[in-house]
């Protein structure tokens, strides 16, 4: 399995959700920052988790930026899924779901349920049990994974 987490971040508190995700999947995972993406960095991938932070009630400029790089059918055979991490508001806005949708219009397979993490604060820290749902969430991907193979 070729798998790759990317993310944005401007505080670390996602790439550690990242982090978290990438090593519950296990072997043949990788981590990137979307700002260091290239041309050939989702090539030969299987499976491909992408999150940011909500900015501004929607994902990061950055993530929006790679997101429209994503032609139709550029994900087939691809299983995905989409995550963000978010203030604990009334209203805080989407990332995971519009991600999802956005690699789902591309092509991908989607394999669980758009999810969002919480901090405390802008700059975090992460709410207390929120890596244990990213081991949680990224573990039911890993099993749809293995069902599906
Ligand atoms: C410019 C800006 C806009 C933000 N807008 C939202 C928002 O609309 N909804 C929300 O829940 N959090 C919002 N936040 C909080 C971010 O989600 C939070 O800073 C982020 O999850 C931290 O992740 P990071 O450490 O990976 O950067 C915003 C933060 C910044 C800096």
């Amino acid at each position: 399995m070729h798998a790759l987490v990317v993310y944005d971040t401007t505080y670390g508190n996602t790439r550690t959700i990242a982090e978290v995700i990438a090593t519950e999947l296990g072997r043949g995972t990788r981590t990137l920052n979307v700002a260091d993406l290239t041309e050939t960095s989702l090539d030969g991938i299987d499976v491909l988790v992408a999150g940011c932070p909500i900015n501004g009630w929607k994902p990061t400029e950055r993530m929006r930026a790679f997101l429209q790089t994503l032609t139709p059918g550029s994900l087939a055979g691809v299983r995905a899924a989409a995550f963000d991490t978010r203030i604990k508001l009334f209203l805080h806005g989407d990332a995971a779901g519009k991600i999802s949708h956005a690699l789902q219009t591309a092509g991908a397979s989607i394999v669980a349920k758009p999810h969002g993490f919480v901090v405390e604060g802008t700059e975090g820290p992460l709410a207390p049990g929120e890596t244990g749902k990213a081991g949680a969430w990224a573990a039911f991907i890993g099993a749809e994974l293995r069902a599906s193979t």
